[in-house]
């Protein structure tokens, strides 16, 4: 049985005190009954996870680099010294904004996991690509270099199934619509490992709302989410955690 996990990935967004004081309003109301991870900007990490035991804690990206000359980056290692244990990896907006492409996203993943942390790669496609009737083919193109690339160690990342159309926009998948996909890439890892597809938590991300939250991880192979927007209100945040169980 896989437990389910929900992150909140607050993107560039708050500041010192706003985010101190959303963490005290989720960490004093946190149900229990599923592992929650906070994805907060850079800057506030370190004095978040010093703050607050017992959540979990991630990079919003990483580099793909282990050390050195490689301004503005931060390297996996440093991470790991101030007790993340979760970094996302090739989230949509760093696809489309900053051009990751595969080898660069397989980079980050194997710098990730030499130090321990597990990487949540985004997959996800686009709305033009949904309606092409390509999301499969997107989603396979996605996972493949991943999976070649670490073999057996694909089981020590989470994967994060989220639509671009879904993200930011109130346009949540359907419940159906999502557990299609998850069920999809679900398939594309037992072709690799029957038993290694079923370890893998995979989550939804894309509008996930206290509204949705219970329908969407009602499905099989929905493993939790990857929450944005609503992660910024500690009430719905919440409500979402206690959705998941
Ligand atoms: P929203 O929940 O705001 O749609 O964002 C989803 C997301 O990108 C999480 O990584």
């Amino acid at each position: 049985m896989r437990r389910k996990l929900v992150a909140a990935n607050w993107k560039m967004h708050g500041s010192r005190d706003a985010n101190r004081a959303l963490l005290a309003a989720v960490a004093a109301s946190l149900p229990g009954s599923c592992d929650v991870v906070v994805f907060p900007p850079f800057p506030y990490l370190a004095e978040l996870i010093a703050a607050h035991a017992g959540i979990g804690f991630g990079g919003q990206d990483v580099s793909a680099h282990a050390a050195g000359a490689y301004t503005g980056e931060v390297a996996a290692s440093m991470l790991r010294d101030i007790g993340c244990g979760y970094v996302l990896v090739g989230h949509s907006e760093r696809r489309q904004y900053h051009h990751e492409d595969d080898a660069l996203i397989c980079a980050k993943l194997e710098r990730a996991l030499e130090q321990g942390i597990t990487p949540i790669l985004c997959v996800g496609e686009t709305l033009d690509q949904r309606r092409q009737g390509v999301t499969e083919a997107i989603i396979t193109a996605q996972l493949h270099a991943p999976l070649q690339a670490l073999g057996e160690r694909i089981a020590r990342i989470a994967i994060a199934y989220e639509p671009v159309w879904a993200i930011g926009t109130g346009h949540t998948a359907s419940a159906a619509q999502a557990q299609a996909a998850h069920a999809f890439i679900r398939s594309q890892l037992a072709a690799r490992d029957a038993k290694l597809s079923r370890m893998i938590r995979v989550l939804y991300g894309g509008s996930v709302k206290a509204a949705n939250a219970s329908d969407l991880f009602a499905q099989p192979d929905i493993d939790g989410g990857l929450v944005g927007g609503a992660s910024l209100v500690a009430e719905e945040f919440l409500a979402i955690c206690a959705a998941a169980r």
